[in-house]
């Protein structure tokens, strides 16, 4: 030992000389201030460091009673600067030197050595660099030794075992190299070694099993190999043992069973085989325990059973066996386990939900049979949970619908069938959902679509049927969504294209049909798109990850096309294509467009001899039909009037599209409805225009918007309306001077009017028409505050032989209730937003939080605390509250409308009661309108009908 040293002290000796020569009547002071010249850049903290003043009075600088230097305490000072400038010399009574959480850089001069009484030493958390120099082995009344996060490289010298007084050997987080010096093991009364997260290479001496003092020891995170030396064992009074991700191999020793003080082992990463040590827990201290990715066989000790001390439990990823059923005990305070990827067997024990803590439960990858037990829906704090890979058969039972903190669901690749339990919508704030693989039927949940934080989701390979919701659409932070493989059907829901942060999409191998809504061009984020085997046609939107999908992600469709090389192109030649589509909208309609021509004929003639300027229209170019101009000219002027659908004429904008206000040179001013999807392929569009034009065309109503006509064209087609100066109620509530306008008399006749025009849909219509998107946007107003249901769109004509199943539609806030779980259409849908409506004008916004689906039969469609609210405060404060006469004809609507709301639809009224009840009811109020509360609306109590 002496011998290696002696090089070392002869150099030092030498550089002594040599400061003493040059520099030997320097003070500590002088020695200070010419370190703090050095300095980068100036730290204010050491303003007081001046010349001519006692150091001992300056920030950080501890002196004894003879006034020399014995503490340099500079911790967390914003030096930026080296060692080099400091004379270490100079202090011969320094036995604290703390620089931790600085800038310093360079090397650690091995001058440092000549800090003879130095006690503590904490360079930790710097950026130096270089080698620990083998000198600050003569500093042998060191005790504490932080190095620490730097970038210290080279080897561990062993002239550190000369430090016998060290308690605390800190060097984590450099770059070290060489193996952990044997002279360590003489450092007996060392508690903390620390040497994690370096490239330590070679074996674990044992002679550090021979420090008994030794608390901690962490040496994770390097490559060290060979096996855990069994002296460990002898270590009685360590609490930390971490080796984790290392090469290290051979068993676990027995021994260290023994260790009946540990509190963390951390043994995972790395290459140890055979059994766990039986006595594990023997101390009933031990909280974390990781033996994962190792190549551990057999099963789980006893010890490991009864460690009601656990917290930390990591198992994953070895070759453990037997009947999980039972291995496992209850654990008060585990909060995290993963037992995944081994062989276990048996079914899932009921036990985990007596783990009141339990955040993490992960079992994936397994051979558990049986059913997922209800009881643990009781481990309420529950963040994740894997069951995935496995052979688990049954339900998911209804009881995970308590896990609200769930932000994993992982029940992939199981036997698991059925629904998927209406239940789990509470859990609201998952952000991973994976169901694939498993016989999951029926429809995919809408409710999913309020998992707002959903980032993956992936319900492919299960038996999901019917419509993929368009609820998802409001997903927009989901980056994957895998449905593939089931048997999905219907069209592709264009409000999907809500989900912005898509980047990869899979929906191959299910039975979708139409086209791939245009709307997906706005997904930006698409990367990777598999639409393959489905019964899609028509254009491929213009998107990225379509225009560059391969061919087998395109694969067997019914007729896709578009500029791709292995796609038919989509057929653009104009004039044959107008006629085509011309030919679209006319076959199918025959019957309403002669109605509507002969209308249109009709009326024409009439504004012929007022507009004696109307021009034939062109048919070979452009079908353009609208009163009282048509023809080409017709189309000419709409574009000039709207300067080519300028934004700056644009008065609504709407799903399908938006809505432009055209002043005509005939001094007529027209509302025109272009779609946004101008592409002939697309079904989607000639969907919403035909069944716009179907609906309009058959019904003449003074509450119904009137259609003047229509024109197709290739770039533009669009509906040509009568224009309402008023524009829409949702706009007008909500502007304040506007919904002044709007006193009593005229929101209960705007009421009467919508009840009307939905009467006449209802009842009068053959087949009747469902509107499906009623609410105040869908409502214009004329000049006279005459209501005007419009926008058509997503109508439904019931046929009386079929049954009405559909894919939603509406505006969310207005959809009835029934709708989130069946896809069955009937007119109480629109029975149910008139009454949402309804509500609104009365209280000048949208009911929101006040409504809330009851269950059926009951008569209430509040929420039970705005029982107590006082009518008179539901209604719209910015006009005067009604006189006496008007508030029993208001208090009457606003009965109606809650029958409306009632969430059974059986139990609501048809439009042709509520419109006769609009005619005829009035309560009579027996005490005064402020006095009167909700509850009290709903029991009736205090009036007279
Ligand atoms: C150095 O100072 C820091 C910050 O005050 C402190 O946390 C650390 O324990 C000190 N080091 C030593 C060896 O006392
Ligand atoms: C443990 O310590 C005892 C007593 O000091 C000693 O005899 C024994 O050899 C040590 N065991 C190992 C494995 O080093
Ligand atoms: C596992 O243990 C449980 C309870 O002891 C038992 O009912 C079940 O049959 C066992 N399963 C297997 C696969 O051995
Ligand atoms: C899973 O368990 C079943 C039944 O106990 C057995 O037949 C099968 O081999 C096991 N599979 C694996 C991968 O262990
Ligand atoms: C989509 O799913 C199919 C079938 O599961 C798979 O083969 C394909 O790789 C997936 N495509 C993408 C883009 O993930």
């Amino acid at each position: 030992m002496m011998r290696s040293l002696a090089p070392a002290y002869c150099f030092i000796l030498f550089l002594h000389l040599l400061s003493f020569a040059s520099i030997s009547s320097e003070t500590e002071a002088e020695a200070l201030l010419k370190w703090k010249a050095s300095f980068l850049s100036q730290t204010n903290q050491l303003k007081d460091w001046r010349a001519n003043t006692s150091p001992c009075n300056w920030t950080g600088i501890l002196c004894n009673a003879a006034g020399s230097v014995t503490n340099i305490s500079l911790a967390n000072t914003t030096i930026q600067g080296t060692l080099h400038e400091l004379s270490f010399i100079s202090f011969s009574n320094l036995t604290y030197l703390n620089l931790t959480l600085n800038k310093l850089f360079g090397a650690i001069p091995p001058q440092i050595s000549s800090l003879s009484k130095l006690i503590y030493l904490d360079l930790s958390e710097n950026q130096f660099t270089g080698r620990i120099p083998p000198e600050i082995g003569l500093l042998t009344n060191l005790r504490v030794l932080y190095l620490y996060l730097n970038r210290l490289s080279g080897i561990i010298p062993r002239e550190i075992g000369n430090l016998k007084s060290l308690l605390r050997l800190e060097s984590g987080e450099n770059n070290l190299i060489g193996s952990i010096p044997t002279t360590l093991g003489d450092l007996k009364n060392l508690t903390f070694l620390l040497l994690f997260r370096n490239n330590l290479s070679g074996t674990i001496p044992k002679e550090i099993g021979n420090l008994k003092s030794l608390v901690k020891v962490e040496l994770g995170e390097n490559q060290l190999n060979g096996s855990i030396p069994t002296s460990f064992g002898n270590l009685s009074n360590l609490e930390y043992l971490i080796l984790r991700d290392n090469q290290l191999s051979g068993s676990i020793p027995q021994e260290i069973g023994n260790l009946m003080k540990l509190v963390k082992l951390g043994l995972d990463t790395n290459q140890f085989v055979g059994y766990l040590p039986q006595n594990i827990c023997q101390g009933g201290l031990l909280t974390n325990f990781s033996v994962n990715t190792n190549y551990l066989i057999g099963t789980i000790p006893k010890s490991l059973k009864t460690c009601t001390s656990l917290f930390r439990l990591h198992l994953n990823g070895n070759r453990f066996t037997g009947n999980i059923s039972d291995l496992f005990g209850v654990y008060p305070d585990l909060k995290f386990i993963d037992v995944s990827h081994n062989a276990f067997s048996g079914e899932v024990s009921k036990n985990w939900g007596q783990s009141p803590n339990l955040v993490t439960l992960r079992m994936a990858g397994n051979n558990l049979t049986g059913s997922i037990p209800s009881e643990i829906g009781n481990a309420t704090q529950l963040h994740e949970l894997d069951f995935s890979s496995n052979g688990l058969v049954g339900t998911i039972p209804k009881e995970l619908g308590r896990l609200t903190s769930l932000l994993k669901l992982k029940l992939d690749d199981n036997q698991l069938s059925g629904r998927v339990p209406i239940e789990l919508g509470s859990l609201t704030d998952l952000e991973n959902l994976d169901l694939s693989k498993n016989k999951f039927n029926d429809s995919i949940p809408s409710f999913v679509g309020d998992f707002l934080k959903l980032n993956y989701l992936n319900l492919s390979n299960n038996e999901f049927s019917q419509a993929i919701p368009f609820q998802l659409g409001k997903l927009t932070q989901l980056s994957q969504l895998d449905l593939s493989h089931n048997t999905l059907e219907d069209m592709i829901p264009s409000e999907l294209s809500g989900m912005e942060s898509l980047e990869n999409l899979n929906i191959s191998h299910n039975n979708l049909s139409g086209i791939i809504p245009i709307s997906f061009k706005d997904m930006l984020g698409l990367t990777y798109v598999d639409v393959s085997y489905n019964d899609l046609e028509g254009a491929l939107p213009n998107n990225k990850a379509f225009q560059d999908a391969n061919q087998e992600a395109l694969a067997g469709n019914k007729g896709l096309c578009g500029n791709v090389r292995f796609l038919k192109p989509c057929n653009k030649q104009s004039s044959k294509k107008d006629l085509r589509l011309v030919a679209l909208v006319t076959f199918p309609l025959i019957g309403a467009v002669a109605v509507l021509s002969i209308f249109l004929f009709a009326i024409l003639l009439k504004r012929k001899q007022k507009h004696p300027h109307v021009e034939e229209s062109n048919m070979d170019e452009i079908f353009c039909s609208v009163l009282p101009l048509n023809g080409k000219t017709m189309h000419e002027e709409i574009i000039n009037a709207t300067e080519d659908f300028d934004s700056m004429y644009c008065i609504g904008k709407g799903g399908h599209g938006n809505v432009y206000r055209a002043s005509l040179s005939s001094a007529n001013t027209v509302a025109v409805k272009k779609f946004h999807l101008l592409r002939n392929e697309d079904k989607n569009f000639q969907k919403e225009f035909l069944n716009e034009l179907r609906a309009l065309t058959e019904m003449r109503h003074r509450n119904i918007v009137k259609l003047f006509g229509f024109c197709s064209h290739p770039r533009h087609s669009f509906l040509v309306y009568e224009y309402l100066e008023r524009g829409s109620l949702a706009t007008m509530l909500s502007k304040d001077d506007e919904a002044k306008e709007l006193e009593w008399s005229k929101r209960l006749n705007i009421i009467r009017g919508v009840a009307h025009a939905l009467c006449y849909m209802h009842h009068d219509c053959l087949p009747p028409i469902v509107h499906r998107d009623i609410s105040s946007k869908n409502i214009l107003l004329n000049s006279e505050y005459e209501a005007c249901v419009s926008d058509f769109g997503t109508a439904k004509f019931l046929n009386p032989d079929s049954a009405n199943w559909t894919a939603l539609a509406g505006t969310y806030g207005y959809i009835a209730p029934e709708l989130a779980y069946t896809m069955e259409v009937n007119e109480k849908c629109d029975v149910y937003s008139f009454g949402v409506v309804t509500l609104e004008i009365i209280m000048g916004r949208h009911p929101g939080d006040l409504l809330l689906p009851l269950p059926s039969g009951s008569s209430s469609a509040f929420v039970l605390p705005a029982h107590q609210m006082h009518i008179a405060d539901v209604f719209d404060q910015r006009i005067s509250a009604p006189t006496d006469e008007v508030a029993g004809k208001v208090l009457s609507v606003m009965k109606i409308a809650f029958s409306c709301l009632n969430s059974s639809p059986e139990c609501r009224p048809t439009m042709k009661q509520v419109s006769q009840q609009l005619e005829t009811q009035k309560l009579h109020l027996s005490k005064p309108l402020y006095l009167i509360t909700c509850g009290e609306l709903l029991t009736l109590n205090g009036f007279t009908t």
